[in-house]
């Protein structure tokens, strides 16, 4: 495996403590070196209740340094709406009730395997719970950065893990700020793509629903994006799936769909921007939408043009209907960043962007328990 510069494609060493580019400051990305086509995967996956089934797809971590709670293998539920077959991947029953703790449980692995002893990052809440838990888990110091309008619930959940807590502006961009200005160097970050393998683990979804419909994609993914990182995940799983020749069809088509109170990688595709640009006075009940400059803006783009996928942004007041709906039909909670994917599902299907004989693929990315 190496890393390499998603922008300017310059080369990195993996084996050290590193977060972006040396040269321009962008995520990194880790590259894997296949073997040839044509092998099957029963030689390659192993027999493990969690993520780590993938290993082959993941960087080499040994096994003392691997924090694991349980998190992956979540179930592909099939329902069907509007004529058209829908799979939900259901990310609810990972172990603190969302996606995040597959992307902290390979980048908090990895931390461990570098070394390092304290890790930091700002959240808009579920990422912060999944990080204070998994360090706890894995012996490291944590200390996150959230905005102050933070459910007070979540900041006890939070500090109940040991877990130090600053409140610091009104987004996870202010906090992030405050971190940037108040980190000192024993403090390793892990913000969102600020270090190459929370993407690792999240990737694992897309290797999990391309198994689950036995070795098929999906036609259309959709997502509710925030800082990308799942997004982004899920693509690199298709793609990697397709170098190794395990599934040879057509990609999937990506779909962001944010809040309209905070939808910079919408913006940035409908006008034919490369990068997005920060999205002025972010206000969303999607706590974890409300990511108004992605450091993964560009690479998302990318993901997006690359697949022939879309990306729509819904009104604010149409999530909690959504949600009520999406609830019933599929017989779980739900967060409202979930609901805002669903709108969009039923948008795609009423302007027939999505086809009736398009399978698609739903990202459940968390339950209800933070529901504000
Ligand atoms: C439940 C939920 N869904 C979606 C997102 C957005 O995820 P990403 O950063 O991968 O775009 C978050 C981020 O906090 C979240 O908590
Ligand atoms: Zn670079």
């Amino acid at each position: 495996m190496t890393l390499t510069c998603i922008s300017c494609g310059k080369a990195h060493f993996p084996h050290e403590r590193q977060n972006v580019c040396r040269r321009c400051g962008q995520p990194l990305r880790a590259d894997y070196f296949f073997s040839p086509e044509g092998i099957d995967p029963d030689e390659h996956l192993i027999d493990h209740p969690t993520l780590w089934r993938y290993q082959a797809f993941l960087p080499s971590v040994s096994e003392k340094y691997r924090i694991s709670l349980g998190e992956g293998n979540t179930p592909l539920r099939e329902i069907e709406y509007k004529s058209r077959r829908i799979y939900l991947k259901d990310e609810t029953g990972n172990p603190t009730g969302s996606f995040k703790d597959r992307g902290m449980c390979v980048a908090l692995s990895m931390a461990r395997a570098l070394g390092i002893s304290r890790i930091a990052l700002p959240s808009a809440g579920n990422a912060a719970v999944s990080a204070a838990s998994y360090a706890l888990a894995g012996n490291l110091g944590c200390l996150v950065y959230l905005p102050d309008s933070i459910p007070g619930q979540i900041v006890d959940e939070i500090k109940g893990c040991g877990a130090e807590v600053v409140l610091a502006g009104s987004t996870i961009k202010e906090a992030a700020a405050a971190m940037a200005e108040q980190l000192d160097g024993s403090w390793f970050n892990v913000s969102t793509f600020k270090e190459p393998y929370r993407v690792e683990g999240k990737k694992t979804m897309g290797l999990e629903i391309a198994e689950a419909l036995g070795w098929e994609f999906p036609d259309v993914v959709i997502y509710p994006t925030g800082g990308g990182t799942g997004l982004i995940g899920i693509w690199k799983a298709f793609q990697e799936l397709r170098s190794l020749g395990w599934v040879r069809q057509k990609m999937p088509r990506m779909v962001a769909v944010q809040s309209e109170g905070c939808a910079p990688v919408v913006e940035a595709f409908l006008s034919g921007s490369a990068t997005t640009k920060p999205w002025p006075k972010p206000h969303t009940r999607a706590l974890g939408l409300n990511v108004p400059a992605p450091l993964g803006g560009e690479w998302m783009l990318n993901v997006l043009r690359e697949s022939n996928g879309t990306a729509l942004a819904i009104p604010e007041d149409h999530i909690a209907p959504a949600r009520e709906r999406m609830q019933v039909l599929a017989g779980m909670p739900v967060g409202a960043e979930v609901a805002v994917a669903w709108r969009g599902l039923e948008l795609l299907i009423e302007q027939n962007w999505i086809a009736p004989e398009d399978r698609v693929a739903l990202v459940v990315t968390g339950d209800d328990r933070r529901y504000a």
